[in-house]
């Protein structure tokens, strides 16, 4: 792939930042080995963007949206001339305490919608497509509870970039101009013990997080406390310049097997960003002084890809 002129080459990224949607599946699938399975999914990849016109088109209003993202396995699989500069394995980050697991998964569909019948018909489109070339190794229906609360009780989104700075946050820029538009994914599956979070007071919780419950307002706090997940996750580098993803967790369960999750998304534009956050979580800053959150909730998945530019993405298939 040759290098591009950012300035002319009109980029079109996927729909990383596709409005807070009340529906998505996130859909996780590893590409078996064996002759033609690689081809296969880069075929159907490539040509999503017709899958989610044949659904899409049947109720405009609804909004539904796909974006793919490629694991580092899979990106040397699909005979790629050039890979992105920080596409790598998701590592695992073992903490004193929690450990932020890494589970395989070669693709990812970031599946949003109005209407959750549109995610499910387009995901059962799309896995006809894929047929045998793939296995489902992981495959979560969100949902938007009220005011986009997780199921911990607390707003969750407020501080997600918006306008050019989410695109600032989301889009690889110049710095990577054959991959510009594209954008690097993390996800994971966390499960909740929400008996336990539950017992603990409103005030214990609200500090745990860093914002009030019912009105979502930002505490301040004293630079001896125990960090908060807020700012645990606040990430300012050494020129004083702060850091931003971009989140779109959903809330998950099924109440009648005691299941009750959040299913983290974050598109970012340099992956050590996300990174960065992990790490503060689980290890701590300082060492030690790790996220509270997690006493209350288990990563049970971890994962990272590339989210190519629709061009890039369209391009695969002919590579
Ligand atoms: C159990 C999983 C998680 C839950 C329930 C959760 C919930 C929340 C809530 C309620 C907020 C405050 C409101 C907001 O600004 O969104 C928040 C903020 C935030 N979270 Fe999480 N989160 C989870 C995992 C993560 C992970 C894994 C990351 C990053 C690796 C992350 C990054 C952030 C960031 C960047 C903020 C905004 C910080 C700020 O600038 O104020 N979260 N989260």
């Amino acid at each position: 792939m040759s290098s591009k002129n950012w300035d002319r080459v009109p980029i079109e990224p996927q729909d990383v930042s596709a409005p807070l949607s009340t529906a998505a599946i996130f859909l996780s699938v590893t590409i078996d080995e064996g002759v033609g399975n690689a081809a296969t999914a880069r075929d159907v990849i490539s040509d999503i963007g017709a899958i989610v016109r044949a659904v899409g088109f049947r109720d405009l209003p609804g909004r539904l949206s796909c974006v793919v993202g490629i694991g580092r396995k899979a990106w040397d699989r699909f005979g790629q001339p050039s890979r992105p500069s920080q596409l790598h394995d998701f590592s695992p980050i073992v903490g004193e305490a929690h450990t932020a697991v890494a589970t395989p998964a070669d693709l990812l569909f970031h599946i949003r919608a109005d209407r959750v019948d549109m995610c499910f018909e387009f995901e059962r489109l799309l896995l006809a497509r894929l047929g045998v070339a793939v296995t489902v190794v992981d495959e979560v229906v969100g949902f938007r509870y009220f005011d986009s609360r997780d199921l911990l009780g607390f707003v969750d989104g407020t501080e997600n970039p918006t306008g050019a700075s989410m695109n600032d946050a989301a889009l690889i820029g110049e710095e990577d101009p054959d991959f510009a538009g594209g954008s690097y994914v993390i996800v994971q599956k966390y499960l909740h013990n929400l008996d336990a979070w539950n017992a603990l007071p409103v005030l214990t919780q609200e500090y745990i997080i860093g914002r009030t419950k019912s009105d979502n307002v930002e505490l301040e706090v004293s630079a001896d406390e125990r960090k908060s997940h807020k700012d645990l996750n606040t990430i300012v580098d050494e020129d004083g310049v702060e850091h931003d993803i971009l989140r779109d967790n959903m809330p998950f369960g099924r109440p009648g097997h005691g299941e009750f999750g959040t299913y983290f998304i974050g598109y970012c534009r340099d992956i050590w960003v996300i990174e960065r956050m992990l790490r503060n979580m689980f290890i701590g800053n300082p060492g030690g002084a790790y996220d509270r959150i997690l006493d209350f909730s288990t990563a049970k998945t971890g994962a990272a890809f590339f989210v190519p530019s629709i061009e890039v993405l369209e391009a695969i298939a002919s590579q």
